[in-house]
C-alpha cells in the first residue's frame, strides 16, 4: 500500500492540496475502513479491487476541491466523530471554545437544568455538552429538517439521544411561552453576506449558505435571538454565542439593549480574535 500512498500524496500535492500527505492518509484509511494509525503498521498490505478504485475516485474528488470531511462524511469535534452531509456545517475546531465556555457554567448547574442549543446543525455543540454533563436535558433546534436528521443520528450514535430533544423552527419561534432555559448556546450564521464570496472555496462552495449568512454585518441572527432572550431565559441564566473576528463590539452593542442583562463580555480565542459572546441574564422569573 505504501506505493499507493506515495502516488496519491503526489497527486494531491500537484493539484495544490495544502494538507496533501494527511489528506491522502485519511482517504486511504476511510476506503479501507481502518483507523488512520493502522496504515503505519500495515504498510505492506496490498490494496486492490473495489477499495483501490474507491480510493482513486476519492483522490479525484479531493483534487477537484471537495473537502475531505465531505468525501468521508464525517468530522471530528470535541474528540467525537460526527456524521456530516451537505445539509450541515462541518463543525469547526474554533467552536470548541463555545463548548468550553458553556461547560464552565454548565458544570455548576443543578442536574436537571435545561440547556438550549440554537442552530444545532450536525448537533456538534449539543452532543458535546450532553456527553460532558450527564444529567442535563438539552433542547436543540434548527430551521433545516435535513440538518436535524443528521443531528439526531449523531446523538443516537454517540449515546445521548435520550437527553436531547430536537425541535424544528426559526430561532426561538418554537418556544411560545417562557421556557426557563438556564444556559442558551448558539453558533449562528455570522458571516456578513457580502463576504461570503470571498471565503475559501472549500467553505463557500461546500458549507450550506443558510449556515453561513448572517446578513449585512453578520449579526442579524444574534439580533433576532437577543430580542427574545428575556422571554425564554430562566432565573440566573447564561447566553453564549459564537461570533466572528472583529464582531465583539457590535455583539456587545446588540446585547446591551436587551432587558435583564446583568453582564456581558467577549471571550477571545488563542489567536486573540473575538470568538464567544458571554452574557449573564437575570431571567424572567427572578425579576
Ligand atoms: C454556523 S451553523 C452551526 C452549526 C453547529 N451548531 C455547529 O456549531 O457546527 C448555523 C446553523 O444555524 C442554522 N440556522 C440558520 N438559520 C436559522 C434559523 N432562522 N433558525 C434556526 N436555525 C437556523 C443553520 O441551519 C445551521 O445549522
Amino acid at each position: 500500500m505504501s506505493d499507493l500512498l506515495v502516488q496519491g500524496a503526489l497527486r494531491l500535492k500537484r493539484a495544490g492540496v495544502e494538507e496533501w500527505r494527511g489528506d491522502c492518509e485519511v482517504l486511504l484509511a476511510w476506503c479501507l475502513g481502518w483507523e488512520r494509525w493502522r496504515l503505519l503498521s500495515r504498510s505492506e498490505e496490498v490494496v486492490e479491487g473495489e477499495c483501490r478504485r474507491r480510493f482513486l475516485a476519492a483522490l479525484e474528488r479531493r483534487c477537484a476541491g471537495e473537502p475531505v470531511s465531505r468525501i468521508v462524511g464525517s468530522r471530528e469535534f470535541w474528540s467525537l466523530d460526527f456524521e456530516v452531509d451537505g445539509s450541515v456545517l462541518v463543525p469547526r475546531p474554533e467552536t470548541e471554545l463555545l463548548v468550553e465556555q458553556a461547560l464552565e457554567v454548565g458544570g455548576r448547574l443543578e442536574p436537571s437544568a435545561l440547556i438550549l442549543d440554537l442552530g444545532t446543525g450536525s448537533g456538534a455543540v449539543a452532543v458535546a455538552l450532553a456527553r460532558e454533563l450527564p444529567c442535563v436535558q438539552i433542547v436543540a433546534t434548527d430551521i433545516s429538517l435535513a440538518a436535524l436528521a443528521v443531528a439526531r443520528r449523531n446523538a443516537r450514535r454517540l449515546g445521548v439521544a435520550d437527553r436531547i430533544a430536537f425541535v424544528a423552527g426559526s430561532w426561538l419561534s418554537p418556544f411560545a411561552n417562557a421556557a426557563g432555559f438556564r444556559l442558551i448556546v448558539s453558533n449562528p450564521p455570522y458571516i456578513p453576506s457580502g463576504e461570503i464570496d470571498r471565503l475559501d472555496r472549500e467553505v463557500r462552495e461546500w458549507d450550506p449558505r443558510h449556515a453561513l449568512d448572517g446578513g449585512g454585518d453578520g449579526l442579524d441572527p444574534l439580533r433576532h435571538i437577543a430580542g427574545e432572550l428575556p422571554r425564554i431565559a430562566g432565573p440566573d441564566a447564561w447566553f453564549m454565542c459564537e461570533i466572528g473576528e472583529g464582531q465583539g463590539d457590535g455583539a456587545l452593542a446588540v446585547i446591551s439593549g436587551v432587558e435583564g442583562v446583568l453582564e456581558a463580555d467577549v471571550v477571545n480565542d488563542l489567536a486573540g480574535r473575538d470568538r464567544v459572546l458571554k452574557v449573564r441574564l437575570a431571567g424572567l422569573r427572578s425579576r
